[in-house]
């Protein structure tokens, strides 16, 4: 095999877009593919299907190039590339904890039968413990050659930094059953490994934990300082004081103890709840037993925002108009999958609330999964008359607001700052019902 392998991209989402877009930034020619043909033909028309701060750059950039092409046929694919990264998404199974397999499965099974050389095919989905083992058993079982080989490399990127992560990621994890395959991974990643990038080889189950170990223990850190914010309401103390004293440990850290709405999104939440399922499978449901209390502590987080408002609109949402600032998970990302703000939007609604949400990207995936809701398409559109204004993703625009200007366009003085990122003592001055999770 080359010494620069050519690479496929299998799912297109938002890992697997910009690992395939990112390759071809680390010089190696790419196929991309994906069975959503809409997805397919936006990406070969340069436009990124999501919102993350420099790829569209980058795809335009390497559509140009002529290393970087999409496809839907999976043929194309194994007769193209000789490594393979499987980058499918694995979400929450509906009714339960466990992860939905169900892309995994046919991506193997649509792959496999087609692969008549020796090549790796690397799993790169977040999946729970022992599916490395089972798909290596399809690829064995379907594929022609009998050389295909399988790796496990989780990824880790954020979304609103997925290219840097990609591209400077904070080490590599090589779960592998051969020096072959190591060497071929290796090659996949020498711009990176040069870049001096450790690189963790093991096998195949410390792999795929790696990732979810990973995510549960970020998951745990938010949730840990959400719960002492919880006391923090309970005894009068300022849970973002408490967070600063306690992140000048540099055993502890500064980094992920911002308390607030909490986690949500594509990962950290169905990554715990997979996790979970997992775990009872393999009968060690009681090592990870704190991760239900985890998600509780999020999920109370959000309880919290929606009786918060209550108070201040006088425990009645019934006909109040609430300005919602943010839908999206987070910022930098227009992704609303477990989206703490809109939870919090649509059970204000649900309780009578004229509800209004504004997000600067988020918008339209809120719209299709809320129509319920009203949008506005800016800031001052969504402050207008607004009897309660709550911030709920932490955008840019958000943090700078201005209490005097926002006091001249809403109806009535009351705020709750749901990520804890504005000056309370400046929101008061201005003559703001202020309040917040886990501050006086
Ligand atoms: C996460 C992991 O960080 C990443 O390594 C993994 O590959 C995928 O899952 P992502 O889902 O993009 O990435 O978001 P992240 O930046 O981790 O934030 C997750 C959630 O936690 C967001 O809703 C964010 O608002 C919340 N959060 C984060 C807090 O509430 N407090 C914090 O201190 C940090």
């Amino acid at each position: 095999m080359s010494e620069r392998p050519k690479i496929s991209v299998i799912g297109t989402g938002y890992l697997g877009a910009t690992h395939a877009v990112c390759m071809v930034e680390l010089g190696y020619d790419v196929i991309g593919l994906d069975v959503d043909e809409s997805k397919v033909a936006s990406l070969r028309a340069g436009k990124v299907p999501f919102f993350e701060p420099g790829l569209p750059e980058l795809l335009g950039k390497h559509l140009d190039s002529g290393r970087l092409r999409f496809t839907t046929s999976y043929e194309e694919v194994a007769e193209f590339a000789d490594v393979h990264f499987v980058c499918v998404g694995t979400p929450q199974q509906k009714g339960s904890y466990a992860a939905d397999l169900t892309y995994v499965e046919s991506a193997f099974r649509s792959l496999a039968p087609l692969l008549t050389r020796q090549v790796l095919v690397v799993g790169k989905s977040t999946v729970p413990a022992g599916t490395a083992v089972r798909m290596q058993e399809v690829i064995n079982e379907l594929a022609p050659c009998a050389e295909v080989e399988l790796a496990w490399n989780p990824e880790f990127l954020r979304e609103g930094f997925a290219v840097k992560d990609t591209l400077t990621p904070d080490r590599l994890v090589f779960g592998v059953h051969s020096e072959w395959a190591e060497s071929q991974l290796r090659a996949a990643f020498k711009p990176i490994i040069e870049l001096g990038t450790p690189v963790v080889v093991t096998d195949f189950a410390t792999a795929e934990l790696v990732k979810v170990a990973a995510n549960s223990f970020l998951a745990t850190k938010i949730s840990f300082i959400n719960a002492m914010a919880e006391v923090c309401e309970a005894t009068g103390g300022d849970v973002v004081a408490l967070a600063g004293a306690i992140g000048l440990d540099d055993r502890i850290g500064k980094k992920f103890l911002s308390a607030g709405l909490g986690f949500g999104g594509g990962c950290l939440p169905k990554d715990i709840r997979a996790f979970i399922a997992r775990a009872t499978e393999l009968g060690v449901d009681q090592a990870v037993s704190f991760l239900r209390e985890v998600d509780q502590i999020n999920l109370r987080r959000r309880a919290r925002t929606v009786d918060l408002g209550l108070e201040l609109v006088d425990g009645d949402y019934t006909g109040k108009r609430v300005a919602v600032l943010g839908a999206a998970f987070k910022p930098n990302s227009d992704d609303i999958r477990d989206s703490p703000a809109l939870d919090v939007a649509s059970s204000i609604g649900a309780m009578g609330a004229d509800v209004i949400v504004y997000d600067p990207e988020a918008n339209d995936n809120a719209r299709r999964a809320h129509p319920e809701l009203k949008y506005a398409d800016s800031l001052d559109e969504v402050l207008e008359g607004a009897d309660l204004t709550l911030l709920l993703t932490e955008w840019q625009e958000f943090r700078v607001l201005d209490p005097g200007v926002v006091a001249k366009k809403v109806k009535a003085l009351r705020l709750v700052d749901g990520r804890n990122i504005l000056d309370p003592a400046a929101w008061r001055e201005a003559g703001f019902a202020y309040r917040a999770l886990g501050r006086p």
